[in-house]
């Protein structure tokens, strides 16, 4: 396995695989790496031939008063987890490799990074956008995995690479969880035993939500707020959005809505999780 630490070298690395014919896979990570992650690198080493992942702790996606001091770094385990799972080429660039001269450019997607998580965090995807659109001209993949984990993130990521005519094919992965139903996140680090167990609360209202809406529920509302219960009744946290909205759209759910996205965030500790799930409703036959 290679490590390129400049955009001049994993260039180069991925020129040569082109070059030889093979199709190149790319699953970008802010590191610290989980079972989330490895499902996503080890699909692309089943579906491509040169596996690309990325380990860049982006500072632009990081609000003022957010984690990314404590966001745990773990390069050598995350290296040697690559390392295990078959990855050719890491691309660990610094931050000055990566804006050598700041970043006034910026990728945004309006109105998709307006909602759910961006409601309450201004310029976290305008981070992100910008940089996934930078990694893409860096690695220039074909195919690019990402986590329905982050089913906001991956949205806006479908809308950049289409509006944009970037030649990428994104394949969104299932959410991998722990036992209980928590998702696999680095920021399940912060938790302390006891807040992990009531963490469980975020997929147990996820099911909940599910529950009533396959139960012919077609009222948001009446979804979000036995969803919200759920969490509120398994311990001090603080909710930043419970929602029920079109999967697509990301707009509030109605009865016509076939795809429903049941989507959260909620503070636990120092700890911000985020989880979703997606109801498919039957049509009338
Ligand atoms: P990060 O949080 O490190 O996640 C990297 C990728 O792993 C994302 O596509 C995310 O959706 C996926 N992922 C995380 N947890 C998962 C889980 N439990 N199951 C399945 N997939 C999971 O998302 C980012 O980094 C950044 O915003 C990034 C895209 C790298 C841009 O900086």
């Amino acid at each position: 396995m290679e490590i390129a630490r400049t955009k001049a070298e994993i260039r180069r690395l991925v020129g040569v695989a082109k070059k030889a014919g093979q199709t190149v896979g790319f699953v970008a990570t802010l590191g610290a790496l989980h079972g989330g992650h490895m499902s996503l690198i080890e699909r692309a080493r089943k579906e491509t031939d040169f596996v690309v992942v990325s380990i860049f702790l982006n500072p632009t996606q990081f609000g003022p008063d957010e984690d990314l001091d404590e966001y745990p770094r773990q390069e050598e385990k995350d290296l040697a987890l690559c390392e295990k799972a078959g990855v050719d080429v890491v691309f660990a660039p610094s931050v000055e490799q990566m804006y050598p001269s700041g970043h006034c450019t910026v990728v945004k997607i309006e109105g998709l990074s307006e909602k759910l998580c961006g409601a309450n965090r201004p310029g976290f995807f305008a981070g992100v956008s910008t940089v996934v659109a930078k990694l893409f001209n860096i690695v220039e993949p074909d195919i690019a995995y990402f986590g329905q984990k982050d089913a906001q993130q991956g949205l806006i990521i479908k809308r950049m690479v289409e509006e944009l005519d970037m030649p990428i094919e994104i394949r969104m992965c299932q959410t991998v969880r722990e036992e209980e139903g928590l998702a696999m996140s680095s920021r399940n680090a912060y938790l302390d035993a006891k807040q992990r167990k009531q963490a469980n609360c975020l997929y147990q209202a996820l099911q909940e939500g599910k529950k009533l809406i396959e139960g012919g529920q077609v009222d948001r509302d009446k979804v979000t707020a036995a969803m919200e219960r759920v969490i509120t009744q398994a311990g001090p946290c603080s909710i930043d959005y419970v929602a029920a909205v079109d999967s697509q759209s990301l707009e509030p759910a109605t009865a016509e809505n076939r795809s429903w996205l049941l989507a959260l965030a909620v503070r636990i500790g120092r700890s911000r999780l985020i989880d979703n799930i997606v109801v498919e409703i039957p049509g009338p036959s």
